[in-house]
């Protein structure tokens, strides 16, 4: 099965960015790629998926944001374009973008309510297919392969099962993401069985509960940033969201993640060499910046 579509959820508030947040959305905010031209953050999200072959994606956003994406999309009028004619890779650039500004849609999240909420807005978009999920605020970069390819070619061998990107993490990252159990497959150990998922655990349960065999010492496994999830993800969304299931106040999707495990099973594929760049918080985003446009 090919999976076509994908989503990237830019419609969070970003309050650890403020003030800067309050001027430009973080997803917005300029990073410079290998090539040295300056882009909003999101834009590499559809210059990768659209290099891993995937044909639909979809923006979550907060109301009235569309038109912003799109506005940058579309690209300045004629007499900057003319400016640009002494600068062909960036007319090239605009070019693209209006190619974009065409293709991508969108999805308006009302209320910032969670990652899960958020993503329970593209259901329609989904349309009972398999969809690509990428954290808005992160940037992802293969060798030599794009990571949402590796994720994506998984949907030929998962069964219909969700498959999440994982890396290994040390004891004081487990605060920061969801962390698995599991036993890896025999023929391809970068793949594995999940058994149990556990946001943000606390160092003792991770000790007790979260073991993949053949990590060292204190390493486990935790999210990448990158999911492809099975349809079920939104039914399970929709009763969460029906009973008001929220941890910490909000609609988490790791929690739909684990009942959808539960219910129908769960993979997750270990990523080796693929990078992953975090733009979430000040600091990170000053070192990501730097690493982006210089580790190929
Ligand atoms: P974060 O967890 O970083 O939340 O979101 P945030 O709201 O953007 O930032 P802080 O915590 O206020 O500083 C991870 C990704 O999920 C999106 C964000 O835009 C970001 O790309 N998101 C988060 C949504 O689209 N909607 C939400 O309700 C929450």
């Amino acid at each position: 099965m090919k999976v076509r579509k994908a989503v990237i959820p830019i419609a969070g508030l970003g309050t650890r960015h403020f003030p800067a947040s309050h001027a430009v959305k973080k997803e917005m905010f300029p990073v410079v790629g290998l090539d040295g031209i300056a882009r909003a953050l999101f834009h590499y999200h559809l210059l990768e998926l659209e290099a891993a072959g995937i044909e639909e994606i979809c923006i979550i956003v907060q109301p009235g944001e569309d038109e912003i994406v799109r506005d940058y999309l579309r690209g300045p009028d004629d007499n900057y374009i003319k400016r640009l004619a002494k600068y062909p890779e960036l007319l090239r650039e605009a070019e693209q973008m209006r190619g974009f500004a065409k293709r991508v849609s969108f999805a308006v999240q009302r209320e910032q309510e969670g990652y899960g909420h958020a993503v329970f807005q593209t259901k329609d978009f989904a349309g009972g297919e398999m969809v690509l999920l990428g954290l808005g605020d992160h940037l992802f970069r293969g060798k030599p392969v794009s990571p949402y390819r590796e994720l994506a070619d998984m949907a030929k061998i998962s069964g219909g099962k969700s498959v999440s990107a994982v890396n290994r993490i040390s004891a004081n990252e487990l605060k920061g993401y969801g962390t698995i159990a599991g036993a890896r497959h025999h023929e391809n150990p970068r793949l594995i069985d999940v058994s149990l998922i556990i946001e943000k655990p606390a160092i003792a349960v991770a000790e007790e509960k979260l073991r993949v065999d053949d990590l060292p010492e204190q390493t486990w496994l935790g999210w990448f940033g990158m999911h492809l999830l099975a349809p079920s993800i939104y039914e399970i969304l929709g009763e969460m969201i029906r009973d008001n299931v929220r941890d910490n106040g909000e609609f988490q999707l790791t929690r739909a993640q684990e009942i959808q495990r539960q219910r129908h099973g769960y993979l997750a594929l270990e990523m080796t060499s693929a990078q992953r760049f975090d733009f979430g918080v000040p600091d990170d985003f000053v070192a990501s910046v730097r690493s982006f446009r210089y580790s190929a």
